[in-house]
């Protein structure tokens, strides 16, 4: 297993505060698309779902909750520890309708042609390099009338924060070289429309996306090292010298202190764009 594919496992079970909030907006997502009701137009037998990036399989398990037995789910990520977590639970439960893959989301070769009534990819696009592909590759593999429904930050504190620690680096170190900006993509709504607008996806929409709450973090120590062990921080500093990282953990730190409360905890705010559209 590559390094940045386990950096995304140590974060899985480190840090359940931003995990709940994952659930929260999984569930926010079922609500806002009618999820599964909305299903009742394809008057089909089975229903066929792919989770894309699936980490540890926030939708996968929580629209499992949702779903009566006619679905069947494909949970895929390129991390084989999560895909082995999803694993872990499949086989603990005894579960039926769930399949677990090694998959890269760009790259879904293995998969033929109209496959998938509904294709979920939660906060996932962000990280892909070429994210264009998965789009291309999620229209291909849609059945006529399949939807595809994607999750992106609109606004999220800890990616401001990683931006802002980035930004006072960078100016503390003209050796250092600028921070890859491409790591806060696709907060821009419109940028999610005109991709899926571009592949051939017809209706597509992007609605924001709030749970209507802060994500109450407890106390900052445990948030700071959750913070910098993150693949995406890890991304990011990637091109950085050893005392500009460091500069960097300090930067972030003193911007997480001022976020604090009185309680001594953190509240992160965060807002998702959520797409959907629809293979014609
Ligand atoms: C922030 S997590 C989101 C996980 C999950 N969808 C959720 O909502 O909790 C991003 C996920 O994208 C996966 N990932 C990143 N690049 C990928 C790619 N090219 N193909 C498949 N998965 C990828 C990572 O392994 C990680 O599980």
């Amino acid at each position: 297993m590559s390094n940045k594919m386990d950096s995304w496992r140590s974060q899985a079970k480190e840090f359940e505060p931003v995990l709940r909030t994952v659930g929260l907006f999984a569930r926010l997502t079922f609500k806002t698309i009618s999820f599964p009701q909305i299903s009742e137009r394809l008057n089909i037998d089975r229903i066929k779902v792919l989770d894309a990036a699936c980490g540890s399989g926030v939708i996968t398990f929580e629209a499992r909750e949702i779903c009566n037995e006619s679905f069947d789910f494909v949970a895929t990520d390129f991390s084989d520890a999560y895909i082995q977590t999803v694993n872990e639970k499949i086989n603990k439960e005894d579960i039926k309708n769930v399949k677990a893959e090694v998959m890269d989301a760009t790259d879904m070769s293995s998969i033929p042609s109209d496959t998938f009534d509904y294709i979920f990819c939660q906060f996932g696009v962000m990280f892909f390099s070429e994210p264009k592909k998965f789009f291309t590759e999620a229209a291909r593999v849609l059945k006529p009338g399949g939807m595809l429904i994607v999750s992106t930050w609109r606004h999220n504190d800890l990616a401001k924060v990683t931006k802002a620690a980035a930004d006072l680096t960078v100016g503390s170190s003209s050796s250092t070289p600028p921070p890859k900006k491409d790591l806060l993509n696709f907060t821009d709504p419109d940028v999610l429309v005109r991709i899926a607008t571009e592949v051939g996806l017809k209706d597509a929409i992007s609605q924001e996306l709030t749970p209507g709450h802060k994500c109450n973090v407890g106390e900052p120590k445990p948030l700071i090292d959750f913070f910098y062990d993150n693949p995406v921080v890890q991304k990011l500093i990637s091109g950085m010298d050893e005392s500009s990282k460091l500069k960097y953990k300090d930067n972030a730190m003193d911007l997480i202190q001022v976020m604090l409360n009185e309680q001594g905890e953190v509240e992160l705010t965060m807002i998702a764009n959520l797409l959907t559209a629809i293979k014609p």
